[in-house]
Formats: C-alpha cells, sequence, structure tokens
C-alpha cells in the first residue's frame, strides 16, 4: 500500500496525518523534521508495548532518534487524574521540555491521557500520534480533543490540544483483539450515518472484510474517509461550537453507560458508542423525525458487526435505571443553559443537532428502553 497524508488545516495548528504501512520501521526518520532534538518520551500501554513496542523502537534507533518509554496500564481506568498526575510527574523527571515531543502510542486511552498531560506540561508541550487501535485511528488521534474521566463522566476534564502529527501505521491493527476492531468500526460507521450515504452502502457490502484480518486493503480505505471526514469537520470547527458536535452521534447516550459500568471492559467505548447509535435512531424515530426503515437498517447493520444495539445486549446491571442514565447525560458537555443538546437524525446520513429535547420524553425512551 502506497502512503497516503491527509491535512488537517487549522490556523497556526496545521497538521498532517500519514496513513500507510510498515511506518513504525520508518519512524524516526518520519518524525525527525518535528524533533528539536534527537530525543523522545513515549507514552504506551503495555498490551501496545509487547505487540508493537519493538517495531517502533527499532525504527527510532535507525533515525538515531533516543528514547525513553512511559507504560501505562491497558483499559479505560487508566483515563484518571490519578494516573495524569503520575504521568506528568514521569515527563517531568525525564526532562521533556516545551520544545520536546511527547509519543502517544497506542489506544485512544493512551492518546487522550498522554494529549492532556502535553497540553498542560509546562503549560503546553508538542505531542505525536501514533495510534495502534482501528479506533484511533480514525477518531480519536485526529482533533485534538484530551481528557481524562471523572465519577461524574466522560472526558469532563480536558483541553484541546492537537497534535503536530499522526502516523497511522495501518499494519498494527494485524495484532488488536477482535473485539477492540469491532469496537473502533462503531466509529466508522458514525461517518457514514452523519453525512455519507455512499460510505455506509459501502460498508454494507465490506464490512466483513474490515473486521477480518484478510481486509487489510478494506481496512485502510476505511482509515482514510473516516480521517478525511473528521479532518474536514474539525478545519471547520476545531472548539466545536456548531457543527463538530455532529461527530457525538450516539456518544450522549454512549457516554452514560460507559461511566455506568464504571468505565470497566464491561462495555468498550466503541460498544457504547454504537448502542448510543442505535438508541439516537431510535429515538429519533419515536419523535418521528428519522424514517423506521433507517433506524432498522442501521440496527441490522450493527448488529451484523457483532456491536449492542440494545441495552439486553449488554452484561446486566440491576441498580441501572432511566433517572440514573439521564443525569449521567445531563453531564454532557454540550449542555447549555440546562438544555441537553442531542446529535439525531432525520435518517442515514442525515444527523441532526437538536437542542429542544425534552428531557420527560428522554427519560421515559430510556425507561422503555431498559425494560426491553
Ligand atoms: P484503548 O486505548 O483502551 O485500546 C484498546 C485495547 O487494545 C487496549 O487493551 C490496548 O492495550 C490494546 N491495543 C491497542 N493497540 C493494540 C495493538 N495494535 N495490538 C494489540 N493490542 C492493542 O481503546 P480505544 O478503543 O483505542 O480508545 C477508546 C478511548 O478513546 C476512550 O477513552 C474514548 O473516550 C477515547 N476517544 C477519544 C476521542 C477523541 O477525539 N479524543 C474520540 C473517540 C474516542
Ligand atoms: N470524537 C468526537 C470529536 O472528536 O469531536
Amino acid at each position: 500500500m502506497k502512503n497516503e497524508t491527509l491535512s488537517v488545516p487549522l490556523s497556526g495548528r496545521s497538521y498532517d496525518i500519514c496513513i500507510g504501512d510498515n511506518l513504525l520501521e520508518q519512524a524516526g526518520q518520519i518524525i525527525a523534521p518535528f524533533l528539536n532534538r534527537p530525543k523522545v518520551v513515549v507514552v504506551t500501554d503495555e498490551n501496545v508495548l509487547k505487540a508493537q513496542g519493538a517495531r517502533l523502537r527499532s525504527g527510532l534507533e535507525a533515525g538515531g532518534i533516543k528514547h525513553n518509554f512511559i507504560t501505562l496500564q491497558p483499559g479505560e481506568a487508566t483515563k484518571s487524574f490519578q494516573q495524569l498526575e503520575q504521568l506528568t510527574g514521569q515527563l517531568l523527571d525525564l526532562d521533556v521540555e516545551r520544545t520536546d515531543v511527547v509519543i502517544a502510542f497506542g489506544g485512544g486511552v493512551v492518546g487522550d491521557i498522554t494529549g492532556f498531560a502535553s497540553a498542560i506540561l509546562r503549560r503546553g508541550c508538542n505531542f505525536i500520534q501514533i495510534p495502534t487501535t482501528l479506533l484511533a485511528q480514525v477518531d480519536s488521534a485526529v482533533g485534538g480533543k484530551t481528557a481524562v474521566n471523572v465519577p461524574q463522566g466522560k472526558n469532563l476534564i480536558g483541553a484541546f490540544h492537537q497534535p503536530a502529527f499522526v502516523m497511522a501505521d495501518i499494519s498494527t491493527l494485524e495484532t488488536l483483539p477482535a473485539r477492540e476492531l469491532r469496537a473502533g468500526y462503531a466509529e466508522i460507521v458514525k461517518y457514514g450515518l452523519i453525512s455519507d450515504p455512499e460510505f455506509f452502502d459501502w460498508l454494507d457490502s465490506n464490512h466483513p472484510m474490515i473486521l477480518e484480518k484478510a481486509g487489510h486493503k478494506e481496512r485502510a480505505y476505511a482509515v482514510k474517509k473516516s480521517c478525511a471526514a473528521k479532518a474536514k469537520i474539525v478545519a471547520q470547527d476545531e472548539r466545536e461550537k456548531g457543527e463538530r458536535a455532529l461527530l457525538n452521534l450516539g456518544h450522549t447516550f454512549g457516554h452514560a453507560f460507559e461511566a455506568a459500568y464504571g468505565y470497566s471492559d464491561s462495555v468498550l467505548h466503541g460498544e457504547a458508542v454504537a448502542l448510543g447509535m442505535a438508541l439516537a435512531f431510535d429515538f429519533s424515530t419515536q419523535l418521528g423525525l428519522c424514517p423506521s426503515e433507517d433506524t432498522a437498517h442501521v440496527k441490522t447493520h450493527l448488529r451484523a458487526a457483532n456491536l449492542p444495539t440494545t441495552v439486553s445486549d449488554l452484561k446486566p446491571l440491576p441498580d441501572l435505571t432511566s433517572k440514573k442514565l439521564l443525569s449521567l447525560m445531563m453531564q454532557d458537555k454540550k449542555m447549555q443553559a440546562g438544555e441537553m443538546t442531542l446529535i439525531l437524525a432525520s435518517g442515514i446520513g442525515k444527523a441532526i443537532i437538536t437542542n429542544n429535547v425534552s428531557l420527560k420524553d428522554l427519560e421515559q425512551f430510556l425507561e422503555h428502553t431498559i425494560a426491553k
């Protein structure tokens, strides 16, 4: 596969996304132009280190770049204040200067906490994203949202801090567990559902290949399409004053489930997003906004990819109530003057931003959803 470069044009903070194969082995040469001195700190997690660490090390060594690795525990629970404090302390102990580059090497968890640590370290240092999950390659590594979770909700403490460069090596996905591949796939479907019905149609025919080991070509295509879609939206609305909110399709519902399950691996982020998108379509249909055939089509598609579309697809959670879910949804960052902004849809490829949702209707919908 030929390397491809997309750009995220942002005034003063533009950067490129390089998508290709076996990029890790060339990492030293590829990232050298971004370095003030030939030295980086790589933040990763134990699984990524084991599966892909040697490849990145050899790539950095080949380019004569000195490196220290900081290895975090895998899993969503790592995106915490406590881990952030520890990580920033380790970066300071390694004498990372403002003009140095910190590399986030892993999935969205590593990317989000490393990006946030970089945003606040000495009031902001440079960072590069080397995403190694499908989810991170199609979504979290691009766009500069960084955060940690708190008991009140997902990603509630964070900053916008754009990376200097994103290097997505498709071959890293070969060691990704199947469940993680499926979770990342949910974020790919999201782009089709937001505004690209042709891409959704393509996914209808090609999703088995994306989820299978043999589907290298299809995966690369889906990563490129997704990054291009995200780059376009981020370039127009970096700080989510408007249309970037569309990228949250399924997320207000999904984040509430993640928080309710204590950010455990009972429900992965991508799985929560899949369920959230199914619920957003269901709710849109209930409100008379979206044809029921479109909602049925979305749910059939997600189910075919082995993703959850109903609460009963998740592990039972006895104390889950509509009140609790609603209060978690109301912690959403898009709340304005007590009004919830919810991303709904008037059809496949027609996501809409709504801010006049009746909380009573929503609670009733959640009650019905939990009881199903
Ligand atoms: P993750 O980072 O937890 O990675 C999933 C699992 O795969 C982990 O166990 C990890 O160790 C392992 N792994 C990663 N790469 C591997 C590889 N190549 N081979 C083998 N194992 C590998 O999860 P994720 O799904 O990548 O990210 C989820 C996070 O991303 C959530 O916290 C979510 O909130 C965040 N997110 C952020 C944005 C954003 O814009 N910043 C967007 C979407 C999601
Ligand atoms: N993942 C949502 C966003 O980046 O805006």
